[in-house]
């Protein structure tokens, strides 16, 4: 077999999946697409605009007219990515506690899910890519090659995303971080459309034991016996 031409990673919130695509990504030279950026990029539009999160008809128009563009980075900063939203760079603004709120209510409305699933899928099909998020084997490629659905218990998952926090400097309480991963999870595993669920074809792959080092070098192997 050939090297795979798209790869996907799916999993629960903060499990690693944006690390491990990235590694990946650079490592075969391809193309690295974080989806819940997308979803994040909506939120923040929508909480900057004043509409409530509540408000499944404008929020959803929203997502129909937004421009969101994810550039290589621009800034020394630590990030792996500029994202613009209309042309306005929100590359940190997606990362806070108000947009963690609200999320997985905006990315559960079909009709935003629909405008967004659409751009991905567009973008994934153009091949030599990495990409990451809830649904990608099961709804946005599922024709990938290799599909990586990425596990981490909650403590794990809530240790990590607090020290990344931490390590930008940012303010954490480990409890209310523990909070929003397990309620995104709840809604994210339970909406109607595409909801969170590893492809029948995923490799599971549970990252408690291993670092970031050692998780790539677990995919790295899945991609070379892809190629055999
Ligand atoms: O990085 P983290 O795991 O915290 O979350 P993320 O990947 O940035 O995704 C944020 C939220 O967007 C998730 O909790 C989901 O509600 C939503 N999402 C989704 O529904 N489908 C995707 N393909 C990607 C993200």
């Amino acid at each position: 077999m050939t090297i795979p031409n798209m790869i996907t990673i799916d999993g629960p919130a903060a499990s690693g999946k944006s690390t491990l695509g990235k590694n990946l990504a650079d490592w075969l030279d391809y193309l690295y697409f974080d989806t819940g950026v997308m979803y994040r990029a909506v939120t923040w539009a929508a909480l900057h605009a004043g509409i409530s999160m509540d408000d499944e008809a404008a929020v959803s128009a929203l997502s129909e007219t937004i421009d969101i563009d994810v550039l290589p980075p621009t800034q020394d900063d630590g990030r792996a990515y500029d994202v613009l939203a209309d042309g306005q760079d929100i590359t940190w603004d997606i990362r806070r506690a108000e947009v963690d709120g609200g999320v997985s209510v905006v990315a559960a409305y079909p009709g935003v899910r629909k405008a967004l699933t659409a751009q991905q899928r567009r973008i994934g099909l153009r091949g030599k890519v990495v990409m990451v998020g809830r649904d990608i084997g099961t709804v946005v490629l599922p024709e990938a090659d290799l599909k990586i659905y990425l596990e981490a218990s909650v403590a794990e998952r809530a240790r990590r995303r607090f020290n990344e926090i931490k390590n930008r400097g940012g303010q954490a309480s480990m409890d209310a971080i523990r909070e929003n991963l397990m309620e995104r999870d709840r809604i994210d595993s339970t909406r109607d459309v595409a909801p969170l669920c590893a492809a029948p074809d995923a490799i599971i792959l549970d990252s408690d034991q291993m670092d970031a080092n050692r998780v790539l070098e677990a995919a790295k192997k899945l991609v070379k016996k892809h190629q055999e």
